[in-house]
């Protein structure tokens, strides 16, 4: 029995506590400091001790507690009270004014007042108060529902645990890296051989979604508050009041947010930000107008999706000049040839890029790129930089053509184009680089979601000989593992743990782990669930694969040249000895409001990402597939679509919006 805390014990506890919480406020918060490291840790030791000596002391709401909670195996679903709604897009100036006169109009208003605040691009969450205290954090999810990430909030030192008044409210904010942390924490991964965060957003979302708060507390995130969902007592008039709300209670509010007396001072805030935008040190991909008189809302009401009360102006994609210094080709696991810039270092939005894919030959011969080229580089969203255009104008002459190599630089095998493709490829039976992308591709997460072991392992047990195809990683030893340069023993036993619990991933991810080509998530799928194991869909002939909802005959094709190779099914078997399970996971019939339906999605969904949306098609008995054909039965239609939309309407497809969609899963 540990002895119970006397009250000088708890009244000691008690002050460091609220000077620790004082001192984070002034640190995380306002970004003013009062006291050195030294002394914060000071601090924070004697707490510690203090509770070590007393557990009955420690608190939830104790700042010893931002890294305590064991990991989970999930996150809990959690119904957001007020829905967490998105934002109606504006892309011009024109935009924002009938935005302007459409809100004057349904609220009477001769003018309207706005606050403009950027639009941070990061990860929306819901943070919920009682009496002050910090009792549970969500992400947005779908809108309704999102995911109890509770202890992973806590570890945010922006996120004050305890408010600095006995407030009940539900506050809305934006989870974000800042550039220059996002760059430090990309360098870390590079050295313990991680893959790095393709963004700062992909870096704060993944970092709050991580099962094991501790690594959510390892990363440098931060937090801006913007919103309320709902507040006991006296709600503020305004937004602006509602920001300085929020200040007062402690928490972190966007220095940017200004208010707008009109639409014209609105557009000249957008038009300021966008100009600040490269400065900001995160990333920020528009500005948020709200109407700033909070008592309208009601009356300007919502659509499904978005208020009435507030838009987003969306700044264009960030753009910046550089130099190609050379074209070099990548060799990828189906050998294909990728020509890739390397260009002179530049940042672009907030991530340095080095390099652009230039697709293929035609792609470079259609725009005319050349070594030594001048070029406007952008990064649009996710996707890897791309070269926009050349300046032609800064050329010298020194500029050199690119010729597709002969043969393939890994392995010296043929480099072939077929006739009709755009895609060169290696023909090398036993390419390194074929070999050691196809291994990146096997354990990566959609596939065996094998953790820990990244591509710099997988590249040294390859160069070891350790390992030649996937399923001799199912032979690795403890010794051989920690044998490898920057692998201790834990590291060691860490990735055997994660290769053995891969072993039960089921066929779905095995088949789409192969690399067949053409075989992606969804056609893995559906071949694991239609076939049910690896022999049935091995012994399958033509039709039979024609069968599967959706295998067209390139991809049926694909599969049996697969399967008729015997190295490939030399591979099948010793997988099957190492013990992975070929079997598929769910139910070979489909059942649910939406069996046996064909979905095809396309264009970005407001309130969905994409593989949340085919989660809620695969869940009622639908099937997702990549492209239209007679066979669809929806296609669902985002903003920007693309051709499909076409292909649709030319087909006489069913077309959903977002809406009619989600009135269709309800
Ligand atoms: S207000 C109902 N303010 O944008 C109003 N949202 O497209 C929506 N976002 O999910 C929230 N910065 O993740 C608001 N200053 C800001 C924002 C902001 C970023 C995000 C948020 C939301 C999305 C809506």
């Amino acid at each position: 029995m540990t002895p119970e805390a006397p009250p000088e014990a708890r009244e000691e506890a008690r002050r460091l506590r609220e000077q620790i919480e004082y001192h984070n406020y002034r640190y995380y918060v306002l970004d003013d400091p009062q006291i050195t490291d030294a002394e914060y840790d000071h601090l924070m030791q004697a707490l510690l001790r203090l509770e070590e000596q007393y557990p009955d002391l420690v608190t939830p709401d104790s700042p010893t507690q931002r890294v305590g909670a064991p990991p989970s195996d999930a996150f809990a679903t959690v119904e957001h009270q007020v829905p967490m709604l998105s934002l109606a897009n504006a892309f011009s100036a024109e935009e924002l004014r009938s935005f302007d006169a459409r809100t004057r109009r349904l609220s009477g208003a001769e003018q309207l007042e706005y606050v403009g605040e950027p639009k941070l691009d990061g990860l929306a969450v819901s943070l919920i108060y009682e009496d002050g205290v910090l009792v549970r954090g969500a992400t947005r999810g779908d809108g309704q529902r999102g995911e109890d990430i509770t202890a992973n909030l806590r570890t945010i030192r922006s996120v004050p645990l305890r408010l600095r008044r006995p407030a009940t409210l539900e506050v809305r904010g934006e989870v974000i890296i800042r550039h220059e942390d996002f760059r430090r924490l990309n360098e870390e991964r590079a050295a313990r051989g991680e893959p790095p965060f393709a963004n700062p957003r992909n870096a704060a979302a993944g970092s709050v979604r991580q099962l094991d708060p501790r690594v959510t507390a390892a990363r440098p995130l931060d937090i801006f508050c913007y919103g309320l969902g709902r507040i006991e007592g006296q709600e503020p008039a305004t937004h602006w009041e509602l920001l300085e709300l929020l200040r007062d209670l402690g928490f972190k509010v966007n220095p940017e947010a200004r208010i707008c007396r009109d639409i014209e001072e609105a557009v000249a805030y957008c038009r300021g930000l966008e100009e600040k935008r490269a400065r900001l040190g995160y990333s920020v991909d528009g500005a948020v107008i709200k109407v700033n008189d909070r008592r309208l809302y009601e009356r300007l009401g919502a659509t499904a999706k978005t208020p009435r009360w507030a838009v987003a102006f969306k700044f264009a994609a960030e753009q910046a000049v550089t130099q190609i210094e050379d074209i070099v080709v990548n060799v990828g696991r189906t050998g294909a040839v990728t020509p890739m810039a390397r260009l002179r270092p530049v940042a672009v939005g907030g991530v340095t890029v080095s390099r652009a894919s230039l697709h293929n030959e035609d792609y470079i011969r259609a725009k005319d790129i050349r070594i030594g080229d001048w070029v406007v580089v952008q990064r649009a969203g996710d996707v890897i930089p791309e070269v926009v255009r050349v300046l032609a104008e800064r050329r010298t002459g020194q500029e050199r053509e690119f010729r597709m190599p002969d043969t393939c630089p890994v392995c010296g095998a043929r480099v072939v184009r077929p006739e009709g493709e755009a895609v060169a490829r290696c023909i090398g039976t036993s390419c390194p680089a074929k070999l050691l992308e196809g291994l990146i591709h096997f354990v990566s997460r959609p596939a065996m979601n094998v953790e820990g072991m990244g591509p710099a392992l997988l590249a040294q047990l390859v160069e070891a000989g350790l390992v030649h195809d996937a399923a001799d990683l199912y032979r690795l030893t403890h010794e051989q593992l920690a044998s490898l340069e920057r692998m201790g023993d834990k590291s060691a036993a860490n990735v055997l743990r994660s290769l053995e619990s891969s072993k039960d991933a089921g066929l779905e991810r095995v088949l789409f782990a192969l690399g067949i080509r053409h075989v992606g998530e969804n056609v893995a799928r559906d071949l694991a669930r239609h076939f049910g194991d690896i022999d049935r869909l091995m012994n399958a002939g033509y039709d039979d694969l024609m069968a599967v909802p959706s295998v067209g005959e390139k991809i049926a094709r694909s599969v049996l040249a697969y399967f008729d190779e015997p190295r490939n099914r030399e591979l099948v078997e010793r997988l099957r000895r190492a013990g992975v399970r070929l079997t598929a996971s769910q139910p070979a019939a489909p059942s649910g409001a939406l069996a046996g339906k064909r979905f095809v999605i396309t264009g970005t969904l407001s309130r969905y990402s994409r593989r949340e949306a085919e989660e809620h098609i695969r869940s009622r008995g639908g099937q997702v597939s990549g492209s239209v054909s007679r066979n669809t039965d929806y296609l669902v239609v985002g903003d920007n679509p693309g051709s499909k939309l076409d292909r649709a309407r030319e087909l006489g497809v069913r077309i959903l919006t977002e809406a009619e969609f989600e009135e269709l899963i309800r």
